[in-house]
């Protein structure tokens, strides 16, 4: 699976909140695209996901369902390292060290971290601070060369560089310097009840379509999408967000382009455009979700997945954190 003449990727997603189709389009869907060309590691940042109040069972349940998520999306076990973040326990080792070459103004400086504590003000933990030190131990780790994020994690991405450029000045060459890796098309699909945010996992509303969820329900949420008050299916993400994001939708699950989708829709109104992305939708996660219900009735398999993935990483990070701890001076007989 190592292979150096390919340029290694990691990323991860948080099992907090169901996966949608936002997280398919804008995340899982290029991660597949990716997997025969470049040396891939997709993780499950369970970790992370403690830094804000959550139910012990849901995290363990949503983690398996994650993974077969992720499968069933079309990511190939052989061909890809999937592995749960908690399992390798280098992460939060290597965490550590990194804190010591972080700066508190920096990590004071983080959109995210602001934007969450003013969220959860009973709850502003060290953890939630510390967020983007463990999120630049995982990439740092496996000398990652491109990390896919979304626009929102790309300060995330800077920092780690930063912080592996600051390690890299005082001890060599130690770490890979990475660059975030923002995919063009659908990086970022917006909710179906305001298109002006984003649609997330953790919204659980009208707006996000949900992976797993049933072709009526798929439907019901295309019908009551926002639109505007025009009458006319054109690109224009500026004054038309919420058509615009159809547009997005339906263009990635049919291939048309939006000079297509324009024209088949020229004189049509928004019901018959918004049933045909609903259907067209149904279609692209049906079978996700049906390969996703059959994974997660095979335990055993998923599980030997997930020990496999456990292997494969922790021979890689293993092998950066003792490079580190030789390098700051930990004594080993
Ligand atoms: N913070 C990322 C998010 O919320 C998830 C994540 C954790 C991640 N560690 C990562 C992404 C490492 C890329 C690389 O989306």
């Amino acid at each position: 699976m190592e292979n150096t003449a390919k340029k290694r990727i990691l990323s991860g997603i948080k099992p907090t909140g169901e996966l949608t189709l936002g997280s398919y389009i804008g995340a899982i869907k290029n991660w597949v695209s990716l997997q025969d060309e470049y040396d891939c590691l997709y993780m499950l940042a369970d970790m992370h996901s403690i830094t804000v109040r959550h139910d012990p069972a849901v995290l363990r349940r949503r983690t398996l369902e994650q993974l077969a998520q992720y499968i069933a999306c079309g990511l190939d076990p052989e061909k890809n390292i999937l592995f749960i973040q908690s399992h390798i326990p280098a992460h939060a080792e290597l965490a550590w060290v990194l804190n010591c070459y972080t700066m508190v103004g920096e990590l004071n400086r983080m959109t995210q971290f602001k934007e969450k504590s003013a969220k959860h003000t009973e709850n502003i933990n060290a953890g939630l601070y510390d967020y983007p030190v463990l999120m630049a131990s995982d990439i740092l780790l496996y000398n990652a060369d491109l990390v896919p994020v979304g626009e929102d994690q790309k300060q995330h991405v800077e920092l780690c560089r930063d912080i592996a450029a600051r390690f890299n000045g005082i001890y060599g060459d130690v770490f890979k310097i990475p660059e975030p890796f923002i995919p063009k098309l659908g990086a970022r699909i917006m909710s179906l009840d305001d298109p002006a945010s984003k649609m997330s996992k953790s919204e659980e509303s009208n707006g996000s379509v949900l992976l797993m969820d049933e072709p009526n329900i798929i439907k019901a949420k295309f019908r009551r999408a926002v639109t505007d008050s025009e009458t006319c299916v054109r690109y224009d993400p500026e004054n038309k967000k919420g058509v615009s994001n159809l547009m997005t939708i339906y263009s990635v699950c049919t291939g048309y382009t939006y000079e297509q989708i324009e024209n088949d829709f020229s004189g049509k109104g928004y019901g018959e455009f918004k049933t045909a992305v609903g259907d067209a939708v149904v279609e692209t996660l049906r079978p996700i979700r049906e390969e996703a219900k059959r994974l997660l009735a095979d335990k055993a398999y998923l599980n030997s997945v997930i020990t496999k993935g456990a292997e494969n990483a922790g021979r890689i990070a293993y092998r950066m954190l003792s490079k580190v701890y030789k390098k700051v001076g930990f004594y080993r007989p």
